[in-house]
């Protein structure tokens, strides 16, 4: 009847923009994540048959906002027969801002939810409950470096290798701390839809995977830089051709980037990636991470920094 889980957010190297299924939430391509440590959201889910409606707090407030997207991922996990649910969500970064929110939310509320409705599905069934609340979600599932396949009906998701396996570290350089403009799942069917560089985009989608699946199994930084940052900014391309245009960047995303190339110049092993939002993810060999750190905090329009490492999989959480 009660249970809580934890969830780390994961980047995607490789990323997931475009669904084929856009009622069971399917994305269009594969993509490889990781899975990060210090970043966090907690859920506690309480079954109430005494509720007349589910609620949720985040971090202490109410929200009816985001009531919806988690009542339905609840009706997944539970069967929609299932008593109402008090939901309390606790996070430690900043909420839909391009920090892969959703995906430790609804990673943490599914395996919350499967508990306290006294289920225990297999791993590779509560990725596929999670990612139909939030594509990104399943990946926090697992550890380290994480692959998505899509398979003929569903997702494939797997831990390539484990964060102790390849120790690299992340540093987040916050640009902006609202909320952004437009949603990755509108900005996504924007894209499909009018976007001219969208089938390329699909087309070469396994080739940037198998590239980055080789980088990770040799553990080859220079491959991994390289494709990760080419798929992202052909991410970011295909927004930018939509139309409306989808711009999630500010001047100093672009000054982040700007310190990045003049670190990689210097032979510091770090490259970047960015989502749907303005942040930007420096990944780095942990050996420069504080130089990383440093370089980025003396970037202007830096708000904020934060570091991770990378982490482990969803779970529950003891509550006794
Ligand atoms: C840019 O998982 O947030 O972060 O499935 O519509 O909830 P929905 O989308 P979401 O999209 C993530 C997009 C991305 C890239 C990625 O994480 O792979």
């Amino acid at each position: 009847m009660r249970a809580a889980a934890i969830a780390q957010p994961n980047i995607a190297l490789i990323k997931y923009w475009g669904k084929r299924d856009v009622d069971r939430n399917l994305p269009a391509v594969g993509s490889i994540s990781i899975t990060l440590r210090e970043l966090f959201t907690e859920m506690h889910v309480q079954l109430d048959a005494g509720l007349p409606h589910d609620v949720l707090a985040v971090n202490g407030t109410p929200d009816t906002a985001l009531l919806p997207r988690l009542s339905a991922c609840l009706d997944r996990v539970m069967g929609s027969e299932r008593s109402r649910a008090r939901i309390d969500s606790r996070c430690n970064f900043p909420i839909a801002a391009g920090l892969a929110s959703s995906a430790s939310a609804f990673a943490a509320l599914t395996v919350a939810a499967a508990a306290a409705a006294n289920k225990s599905p297999e791993p590779a069934a509560l990725a596929s409950l999670a990612g139909r609340a939030s594509g990104s979600a399943a990946r926090s599932l697992y550890s380290g470096f994480v692959e998505l396949e899509n398979t003929a009906d569903d997702i494939a998701v797997r831990t390539l290798r484990d964060p102790g396996e390849w120790p690299l570290a992340v540093v987040v350089a916050i640009t902006a701390s609202g909320p952004k403009s437009v949603g990755s799942t509108r900005a996504m069917e924007l894209s499909r839809q009018t976007s001219p560089f969208y089938s390329s985009w699909i087309e070469q989608q396994p080739h940037d995977l198998g590239v980055a699946r080789d980088a990770i199994m040799r553990r080859d930084f220079e491959k991994l830089a390289a494709v990760s940052e080419h798929n992202c900014l052909k991410m970011h391309s295909i927004m930018w051709a939509s139309r409306p245009p989808v711009v999630y960047w500010n001047s100093a995303t672009m000054g982040c980037l700007q310190t990045i190339r003049d670190l990689q110049a210097q032979g510091v092993g770090v490259f970047f990636t960015m989502d749907a939002g303005p942040q930007v993810k420096a990944v780095c060999l942990p050996e420069y991470a504080q130089q990383v750190r440093g370089a980025l905090a003396a970037t202007d329009g830096v708000i904020e920094l934060m570091e991770s490492g990378l982490g482990d999989a969803a779970r529950l959480v003891d509550l006794t």
